[in-house]
């Protein structure tokens, strides 16, 4: 079955939190805070919501201060919200499980909270080192962002909770301001890397706050600058679909965390402070590195292969932009299958599962498909001609079924907007 997630469908009722509906922001609101009203017995003061994610392409290019071209997703996750007048903080969430958790403000700090808490709460702790007076507070957390599904539940999490906060501080930023959206993410993301330990880079939290409807965000994580690029599939006759292995994986586990420092060491060796600046601001005129050349100059085979990827992925990002540009979607298809044959082979951050939804979706007819986001399980996407969905939809699942591994669940995504404030 494909779940539609185009904003307003309805929603369901029976089915579990995450499960890959879309809730409309009203039933997302009316969701978040029927959990305050359980918990604390209260109406919350304000309701904010953030989007999950996926990434077009650009993948592991983020902390190499490469490009990056996600979409944000018309799943949100909803934090419902009031201030207290002390410094206590209670937070329940109904994500996956139900949680949930009492203490006060010091106790969030790196070291102080761990698990779904530290993605929590989190962002109090980074808002506060960034110089907001964030007061103690009652959170309630519903979402309808699939989690373990490698579309950024966490990152959907830490920035509604982040949106909710600044505004508690009376700091309310709206989507019209970007460099206050620049300036939550990137504190997002030291929340992420500091409270929960989870060493990633800043995709998913800057598509989370800086996403445009019908846009992707073709984010420069050099200076952090974005440029929203049209996407509009449907005048294309295209659909973009979600094909979620339902294979979870964690990116605080070490193997996400030992590509970065390789690439770190990479770049170290070769003189510059990120492997993207062999490769920044290429043109005709300005043709950048030779990739075998700067190959040659590394010893490890190990830094030689990541590298290889890093440097011919933020060139696949230029590639694609410049083909959606040109409404040449064949070429977009290829950039995404040599991105994803990249990631499989010279980043080693593909599995099993996900190669045989690739490989499956790839046979039925997508224009191109590929892994999207950390790797290691998680969701791949396929650019799929309209009416043939269903097809690439049962070519996944039943190579999926041959060989033993979980169903995929499979959705259609469409390129929605940044959080928000939504009661
Ligand atoms: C995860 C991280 C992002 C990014 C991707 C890979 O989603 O959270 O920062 O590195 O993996 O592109």
């Amino acid at each position: 079955m494909i779940t539609s997630s185009a904003r307003g469908s309805s929603a369901s009722e029976s089915g579990a939190t995450g499960s890959g509906t879309v809730w409309s922001d009203d039933e997302g609101a009316r969701r978040a805070r029927a959990v305050f009203d359980e918990a604390f017995d209260a109406r919350p003061q304000e309701v904010w919501a953030a989007p999950g994610r996926v990434n077009l392409i650009g993948e592991h290019t983020d902390y190499n201060g490469g490009l990056a071209l996600p979409i944000a997703l018309p799943h949100r996750t909803f934090a419902a919200v009031s201030p207290r007048d002390d410094r206590a903080v209670r937070v329940v969430s109904r994500l996956d499980h139900d949680h949930r958790w009492e203490g006060v403000l010091d106790d969030i700090r790196p070291g102080g909270v761990e698990g779904w808490v530290a993605y929590s709460a989190g962002p109090a702790w980074a808002l506060a080192t960034d110089g907001l007076e964030v007061p103690g507070f009652d959170l309630a957390l519903a979402s309808a962002v699939p989690t373990g599904a490698g579309v950024s539940s966490s990152a959907a999490v830490e920035c509604a909770v982040a949106l909710a906060l600044a505004s508690l501080a009376g700091h309310p930023i709206g989507v019209e301001d970007d460099a206050g959206r620049a300036r939550l993410a990137a504190a997002c993301v030291q929340a992420e890397n500091d409270v929960a330990g989870a060493p990633t880079g800043g995709m998913d939290q800057a598509t989370s706050l800086r996403a445009r409807p019908g846009h992707a965000l073709l984010l420069d994580c050099h200076d952090d600058s974005v440029t929203h690029v049209p996407v509009d599939l449907e005048a294309a006759g295209l659909v973009l679909l979600v094909l979620d292995t339902r294979v979870h994986h964690s990116l605080a586990d070490g193997q996400y965390g030992r590509r970065r420092a390789t690439c770190e060491a990479a770049a170290q060796a070769l003189g510059v402070g990120t492997l993207g600046d062999l490769v920044r601001e290429e043109d005709a005129d300005h043709p950048g590195a030779d990739v075998g050349t700067v190959l040659d100059r590394l010893d490890d085979e190990e830094q030689r292969r990541r590298t290889r990827h890093v440097l011919t992925e933020i060139r696949r990002v230029r590639e694609l932009v410049a083909a959606a540009d040109a409404k040449d979607w064949t070429a977009v298809g290829v950039a995404m299958n040599a991105s994803h044959d990249s990631l499989r082979d010279d980043y080693e951050v593909s599995c099993a599962e996900l190669d045989s939804a690739v490989e499956a979706a790839r046979s039925a007819g997508s224009l191109g498909a590929r892994m999207t986001g950390g790797g290691f399980g998680g969701s791949a996407i396929a650019l799929v001609p309209q009416g043939r969905e269903a097809r690439v939809a049962e070519a996944v699942t039943s190579a999926a079924r041959s060989r033993g591994f979980p169903l995929p669940a499979v959705h259609l995504a469409v390129p929605a907007g940044a959080g928000e404030r939504v009661a």
